[in-house]
């Protein structure tokens, strides 16, 4: 399944020796419009008075939040992309995922990519159990994938490590036991390209270990991996390209320590 936004002739024939392009992102801008929150700056007053009605109507407020990123990604990189807090790498990843629209430019994917975490929506009153299933389903897979795979995905999640969790509703878990379980569940399908957000964050140390390891597994079996985290320990171990974004602004594009040692310069300032 291709992108909607995307027409696979649009993806040019372009490759350089044996690269495969898988996402190519050519000058995007995208634009979050945020109805009814006036133009005020925030202040009692202003919020006084759009209460009792005296105020401007309340106009659209824009936030450019991509601004002109323009890169290709190709087949079997895994790519990670940083940059401080608001930069804009969800939003990225999100638009990558097809689920926001550019408001200029263009992504042409190669394949369908999922974005870990909203692909695979646990919901709070199921059982972990129903959850893994109905993630599964989800992603594509057959019932009968399913069930060869439950198992493995379990384990992997190590939700059970302290018991038996798994057929207990999801509002039992930890933060870090919900990540987990989403992680593992988004994790049990081979992606072309698989978009994770932050999903390593809540981890512990020995499932981000573990985590990095099926990351690096994803990425040998010729799909493309693109990370967004805070951990530049994590981006180092599993990464060998980096995207560092700043307020919208594609800042760097490059090998991984190259482009790390910018942005701890920058941060450490
Ligand atoms: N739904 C939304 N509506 C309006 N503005 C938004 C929305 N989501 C994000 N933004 C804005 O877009 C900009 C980029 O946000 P984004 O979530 O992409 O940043 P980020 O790099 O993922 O940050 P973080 O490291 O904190 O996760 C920010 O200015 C944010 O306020
Ligand atoms: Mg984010």
């Amino acid at each position: 399944m291709l992108n909607p936004q995307v027409k696979r002739s649009d993806v040019p024939a372009q490759r350089t020796g044996e690269r495969t392009p898988t996402v190519i992102a050519d000058g995007v801008d995208i634009v979050y419009r945020v109805v009814g929150s006036g133009t005020g700056r925030g202040s009692a007053t202003s919020a006084l008075s759009r209460i009792i009605g005296r105020g401007k109507r309340p106009g659209v407020r824009e936030v450019h939040a991509v601004k002109g990123v323009t890169f290709t990604a190709y087949r079997g990189e895994a790519i990670g992309l940083i940059g401080t807090n608001g930069s804009g790498k969800s939003t990225l990843l999100r638009a990558v995922a097809g689920l926001l629209p550019c408001e200029n430019g263009r992504i042409y994917t190669d394949g369908q990519p999922s974005l870990m975490g909203v692909n695979a929506a646990l919901m709070d009153d199921l059982t972990g159990e129903r959850n893994v299933t109905l993630g599964c389903l989800a992603m594509g897979m057959s019932r009968e994938q399913v069930r060869e795979r439950y198992d493995e995905i379990v384990d992997f999640s190590g939700v059970n490590d302290k018991g038996d969790f798994i057929s207990l509703p999801m509002r039992t878990y930890s933060s870090g036991m919900k990540a987990r379980l989403r992680f593992s569940i988004g994790a049990a399908k081979d992606h072309d390209v698989l978009l994770i957000d932050e999903a390593l964050a809540t981890g512990d140390a020995r499932f981000q270990k573990r985590s990095e390891a099926r990351i690096r597994e994803l990425r040998a079996k010729a799909g493309t991996v693109f990370l967004v985290s805070h951990s530049n320990k994590s981006i180092r171990d599993t990464c060998d390209r980096v995207l560092w974004l700043e307020k919208g602004e594609l800042r760097m594009d490059g090998p991984t320590e190259q482009v790390l040692q910018e942005y701890e310069r920058f941060t450490s300032r």
